[in-house]
Order: C-alpha cells, then structure tokens, then sequence
C-alpha cells in the first residue's frame, strides 16, 4: 500500500505541472528551434542577429510583417508561418528577457 501511494505521488507530481511550467517549456522549446540560426552569442554573426535581449516590438512588428508579406523566397517568411500570434508574443517576451 505504502509503494502504490508512493507512485502516485509521482505520478501526480509528473501529470500535475503549473500552468507557469507548461508555457516555459513550450517557450524555450520553440526558442532553440531558433537558435540553430540565430547563435545565442551576439558576437559571432552579424549575417544573422542574435536574438538574445532582442527588443520585443522590433520583434512583433518584425513577425507581423512576415505574416502580411507575400514574399514567400525568404527563410523567415517560412518560419513565421508555422507560429500562431500567441506564440510569437510569447517568443517576443522570451527574447527581449533573455542576456
Ligand atoms: C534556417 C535559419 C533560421 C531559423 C531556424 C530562424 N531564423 Fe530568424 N533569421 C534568419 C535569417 C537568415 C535572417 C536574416 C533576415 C533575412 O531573412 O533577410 C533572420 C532574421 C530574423 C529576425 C530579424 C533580425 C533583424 O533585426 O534583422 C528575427 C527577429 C528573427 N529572425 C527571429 C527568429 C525566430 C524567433 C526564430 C525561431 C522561431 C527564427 N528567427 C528562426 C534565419 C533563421
């Protein structure tokens, strides 16, 4: 009896995050997607700007006129199709905290 309480307790610790946890996650999950281009490190490329304490409008309008353009030729064009506005905000805040 002992050992099944035991497991439940993990079992509920494992199925029972904060929403808190749950956007994080997401958050930096969507993030290193971009990191594979954008190297954290802001003195490694100017070619492609690290996003690291970006400023957070400059991001939003930046996606926002992506989403409005017709230019599909460009490698961001693409990228910012596959993310809603509620993730784009939520990377926004994410970028602009990070140092
Ligand atoms: C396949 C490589 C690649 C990936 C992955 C990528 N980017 Fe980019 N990104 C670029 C390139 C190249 C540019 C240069 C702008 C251009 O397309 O002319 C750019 C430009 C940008 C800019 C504008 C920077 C500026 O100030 O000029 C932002 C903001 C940005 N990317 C955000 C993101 C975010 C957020 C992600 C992840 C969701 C992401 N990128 C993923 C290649 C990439």
């Amino acid at each position: 009896m002992k050992k099944i309480n035991t497991i439940l307790f993990f079992f509920y610790l494992i199925t029972s995050p904060t929403q808190g946890w749950t956007i994080d996650l997401n958050v930096k999950y969507m993030a290193s997607m971009c990191s594979s281009c954008h190297i954290p490190d802001k003195n490694v490329s100017d070619v492609i700007p690290s996003l690291v304490g970006y400023d957070k409008k400059k991001f939003l309008v930046y996606f926002n006129n992506l989403k409005n353009s017709n230019d599909n030729s460009e490698i961001m064009y693409q990228i910012a199709q596959g993310y809603t506005t509620e993730e784009i905000k939520k990377l926004a805040e994410f970028f602009s905290h990070q140092y």
